[in-house]
């Protein structure tokens, strides 16, 4: 098989499909412990080709199947998508909990946001899986990037992407002061409507 993966491209399918069937798992558990269910959405892909290949000349890597695995820690990728606040910590908890699986890095861009505005909890996993890997290990070392989100927050995101306003334009600070406004405002609805929640739960207790 030709492309940046190699043969490998039906293992990264599968590891893709093991975390979704993980966090559906703790998901569904959750859900009849607390009546929530803890993300409302969810994507998970390996990444294209094209945009692997793109990152690795980027990065100043030959465009093997080592640097797209190894070197690379992006090319599965999931992004969970929560409702409130609270429940991307609760998925982190799960998910800092699944066997076979190591945070080997981890930023917290929802406490402390990029200057752009941009909010999102990022790790990365390495994963023992029964595969082997680019180095011929067995079970191999895979890596996996999850990103957690509010609704909010995965919308900001969308938008700030589709606009990729050219960097040279002549009001180019007031584009990023007020797409950092928009930010902001956001992230205080999603501490509002967090906030609600808690009133709404306190009350039926
Ligand atoms: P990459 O080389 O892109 O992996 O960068 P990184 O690992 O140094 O950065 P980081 O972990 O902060 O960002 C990785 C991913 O987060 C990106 O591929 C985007 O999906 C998302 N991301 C980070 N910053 C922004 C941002 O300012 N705007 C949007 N829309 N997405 C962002
Ligand atoms: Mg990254």
């Amino acid at each position: 098989m030709n492309g940046i993966y190699g043969e490998y491209r039906p293992v990264l399918e599968n590891i893709k499909d093991e975390f979704e069937k993980r966090i559906e798992e703790y998901t569904q558990k959750e859900y009849e412990k607390s009546g929530i269910r803890i993300y409302e959405h969810l994507i998970a892909r390996v990444k294209e080709e094209e945009s692997m290949c793109e990152k690795c000349r980027r990065k100043n890597l030959p465009e093997t199947p080592e640097s797209a695995m190894k070197k690379l820690h992006d090319s599965i990728g999931l992004r969970i998508v929560c409702s409130f606040i609270e429940d991307i910590y609760k998925n982190i908890k799960y998910i800092k909990a699944f066997p076979d699986c190591k945070v080997i890095h981890e930023k917290d861009y929802i406490r402390h946001a990029k200057p752009n505005g941009y909010r999102s909890y990022h790790m990365i996993l390495e994963i023992q899986f029964p595969c082997a890997d680019v180095y011929g290990n067995n079970p191999g070392t895979f890596y996996v990037e999850i990103q957690l989100r509010t609704i909010a927050m995965d919308s900001w995101a969308a938008l700030e992407h589709k606009l990729k306003y050219k960097k040279n334009v002549a009001n180019q600070e007031l584009i990023i002061a007020e797409l950092k406004r928009c930010a902001d405002e956001m992230a205080s609805c999603d501490v509002s409507m967090q906030t609600i929640r808690d009133l709404i739960t306190e009350t039926e207790n």
